[in-house]
């Protein structure tokens, strides 16, 4: 079976460990089939203050992270893989953006790193030296990257086999084919004075498929064209913007 193991180095910790607990996450860790590290990069601090950040060279607002402390604790890391020379990634705002064919690739992996810079982030140095690839989980700015950390191992931990019960099925998710999913309903029948479509109370499923099918895609030309055509979407933009 395949079994996958995040390393996370944070300062924060203790943020995870609510998140893992519950739901298809925390089956999976049950399982066996996730398994994750939590690195504190604190650990590493040689000060009896514990620093881990300073003021960046050339003055301006906010903290850098020490790239000697960052070395280290990603080296105590790396003694913990089973690998080599794990991916190593860090989430940071300046990253490529994070989507579903790139968690399809990363819940191939037999383990990977993630470090979770802090606010203005870490010195150049250490990503030069250290860093394999940069996630972002989107257009914002957050203070640290431990939500991004989350949301990364939740988006792949769910695609590794074994971990979704059929039922649950990620083949028809949003995403996995490039649209929308389509609107679902349960009961009651009438909710408000608002009846569930007739056709998903007809029995006939392959009606009921295809009519899924064309509600997906309505959908996701309506809210997100890009998804259909992102070069047409571009094009369009700069059109607009003319
Ligand atoms: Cl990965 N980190 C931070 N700090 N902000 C973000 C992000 C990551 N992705 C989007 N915003």
């Amino acid at each position: 079976m395949n079994e996958l193991t995040i390393h996370v180095v944070t300062l924060f910790p203790g943020i995870f460990e609510s998140y893992l607990k519950y739901g298809i996450i925390g089956r999976a860790i049950e399982k066996g089939v996730l398994k994750t590290n939590f690195v504190n990069i604190r650990d590493s601090a040689e000060d009896p203050h514990g620093t881990v950040d300073e003021t960046p060279y050339g003055g301006g607002a906010g903290m850098i992270m020490k790239p000697d402390i960052l070395a280290k604790s990603l080296k105590s890391t790396l003694k913990c893989c089973k690998k080599k020379h794990p991916e190593v990634i860090l989430l940071t705002p300046q990253g490529r953006k994070f989507d579903q064919s790139q968690a399809n690739k990363l819940s191939m992996a037999e383990e990977f790193i993630v470090i979770c810079g802090r606010y203005r982030g870490v010195d150049e140095r250490f990503r030069k030296l250290y860093i394999t690839d940069e996630l972002s989980i989107g257009d914002y700015v957050l203070s640290g990257g431990e939500p991004a950390a989350i949301v990364v191992i939740d988006a792949v931990a769910r695609l590794i086999p074994g971990v979704l019960q059929d039922f649950e099925s990620g083949i028809e998710d949003s995403f996995q084919e490039n649209h929308l999913d389509c609107p679902w309903y349960t009961r009651p029948k009438v909710f408000e004075g608002l009846k569930v479509p007739d056709i998903l109370l007809s029995g006939n499923h392959d009606e009921i498929k295809k009519w899924r099918r064309e509600q997906s895609l309505k959908r996701t030309r309506k809210r997100r064209p890009d998804l259909i055509d992102p070069q047409g979407f571009e094009r369009n933009k700069k059109k607009m913007h003319k």
